[in-house]
């Protein structure tokens, strides 16, 4: 019998109950300490969770196949997918009849517990990823910034902060300076910290902005680590420009921001890392992909055989830019990120391009920030933290717009919500997929079940949600984590340090035969040209 804890967030209400859970997670108890209905790690005596699960009846759907199918769990990997399994009672089992068995979401860009530029960011790595679970996502996959331009100092001070984890999480790492010692941590990072990606910002200039010198050098030692250099795409010395032409014209409200961050100015930089990564021969990732100027950047390079990864995020498939021009500064403000959310169209177009396989994966850049803090900018566009919510909107959104619309099959929406992101990071099948061996990372989603979102509902820290009022089908009914139920008849029962931190190997599927174009490139020079030597 499961013993289950009605988890009311501490950030939600401030009743008797939810200060007594609220001071568990800011002191965890001791694993021989039991606390009547909270299970502070594990599968350990005392623990509630069961270790055996069986899902019945449901559909299992994978990024290659769709199938009628039990799955069961044991010790929080998948033993077994196939029909009609039998089992004892000692096994929970979960009725998924008529509903889509599912890989858990991989959310591959969040900015949980991150000092950013003006302020940081108001979800923590359990609050965050609380809001996760509710959504269906079972792994993120975070930003680390370095400290001082160490990256050393950044790993550690996020590895800290990551502590408090529920689900499985990865890190991406920032490069914002370039000198030897950060070469070598680059080394240090790849072979011994598990970190496969390093994120490159064309945009925030005076703070993390780096240049087109930086960003080749970052590039080519990226391409022989075998780590995938991701790109913020905006051209910051432009947007600096825009943005005191904007101030000089008296436009201080958050519309200020989107005017200064025009799409082509998207489009240059995604261009122009394209190039640079076509250079160096170095597989792309490019993050948040807002406009059509960058989707066709890459759309370009793709058709031209180049090795280039677009990542549209929640708020760029299904928001516009009329949120940004509110005459409500609160709501402006709540919607405003980088590069801006565009005119509408943009989504539509966005959403096309990854039905069609021309973007591959969607995140959701969750960078939350409350009212207070957004109103850092109320006399200047500039100083409003940027950044929106989508870490617990993603699936359910991405559910309603792609699939319940008859864009893409529940196939392709594994693919691109799960899968994709496995594979491009290198931690494919153990996570992606329901298969015999994989992390029973699982969620039952029941495509007839509505949901509708709001910041009074919602299990992230914000007062606002850049969702607000919106709607749809497909709702994540149960979200299974290394084999936990942590959300089952919308209660969340999740419990810091059960996640796990997922290591991400180098030299994923997309450095597969880089070496031979580059011996294709050395061989095609013919040079140096052997010449007589010259007779006097
Ligand atoms: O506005 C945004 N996107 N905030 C998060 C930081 C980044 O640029 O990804
Ligand atoms: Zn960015
Ligand atoms: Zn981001």
């Amino acid at each position: 019998m499961m013993a289950e804890l009605r988890f009311t967030l501490p950030w939600r209400k401030l009743n008797l109950f939810s200060v007594l859970v609220f001071l568990i997670v800011i002191f965890p108890i001791s694993e021989s300490e039991e606390v009547s209905g909270f299970c502070s790690a594990g599968f350990g005596e005392g623990c509630s969770y069961s270790t055996k699960l069986l899902i019945k009846g449901g559909t299992v759907v994978n990024a290659h196949h769709q199938e009628i199918a039990d799955v069961y769990v044991e010790d929080g990997i998948i033993v077994s997918v196939q029909p009609n399994i039998n089992v004892g009672d000692d096994v929970k089992v979960i009725d998924a009849t008529g509903k889509y068995v599912m890989p858990g979401g991989i959310d591959p860009h969040t900015h949980l517990e991150t000092e950013f530029i003006v302020s940081e960011t108001v979800d923590d790595f359990f609050s965050g990823q609380a809001g996760a679970v509710a959504g269906g996502t079972t792994t993120i996959i975070n930003f680390a910034l370095p400290i001082n331009g160490s990256l050393t100092a950044g790993f550690e001070d996020f590895a800290a902060k990551a502590k408090k984890s529920c689900i499985d999480y990865g890190f991406h790492m920032a490069i914002t300076k370039w000198d030897k010692e950060v070469a070598k941590e680059m080394e240090i990072m790849v072979k011994e910290k598990g970190i496969n990606s390093f994120k490159f910002f064309l945009a925030y200039k005076g703070a993390l902005m780096i240049n087109d010198e930086l960003l080749l050098r970052g590039m080519k030692k990226c391409k022989s680590l075998g780590a995938l250099p991701m790109v913020h795409a905006e051209n910051g010395d432009a947007i600096a420009e825009a943005q005191q032409t904007m101030i000089d014209l008296g436009i201080t409200g958050p519309e200020g921001h989107a005017l200064s961050r025009p799409a082509v100015l998207e489009g240059e930089a995604t261009a122009r890392a394209i190039r640079l990564a076509a250079f160096v021969n170095t597989p792309l990732y490019v993050v948040h992909v807002m406009s059509i100027d960058a989707m066709e950047e890459i759309a370009k390079a793709r058709q031209a055989g180049q090795r280039v990864i677009g990542e549209p995020i929640a708020a760029g498939l299904v928001l516009d830019e009329s949120g940004i021009f509110d005459p409500d500064f609160t709501i402006a403000a709540k919607n405003l990120m980088s590069p801006p959310i565009r005119k509408a169209g943009h989504d539509k177009a966005l959403q096309h391009a990854l039905s069609t396989g021309v973007l591959q994966l969607v995140g959701t850049d969750h960078c939350s920030f409350n009212s207070t803090q957004k109103a850092l900018g109320i006399d200047d566009f500039r100083q409003v933290p940027n950044g929106v919510n989508g870490i617990e909107e993603r699936m359910p959104l991405v559910w309603n717009t792609m699939v319940e619309s008859g864009l893409i099959t529940p196939s392709d929406y594994v693919r691109i919500t799960s899968t994709e992101c496995a594979r491009i990071f290198n931690i494919y099948p153990r996570k992606g997929a329901i298969l015999a061996g994989s992390d029973a990372d699982i969620i039952v989603l029941n495509p007839n079940a509505s949901f509708k979102i709001s910041a009074a509902t919602h299990h992230t820290k914000s007062d606002t949600n850049v969702f607000e009022g919106q709607k749809g089908k497909g709702k994540v009914e149960v979200t299974i984590a290394g084999g936990r139920v942590l959300w089952e008849g919308g209660e969340l029962k999740v419990a810091p340090g059960t996640g796990r931190y997922i290591e991400m190997p180098p030299f994923s599927y997309l450095f597969n035969g880089i070496d031979k174009a580059d011996a294709a490139y050395l061989s095609s020079l013919n040079a140096p040209v052997q010449r007589f030597k010259a007779t006097a």
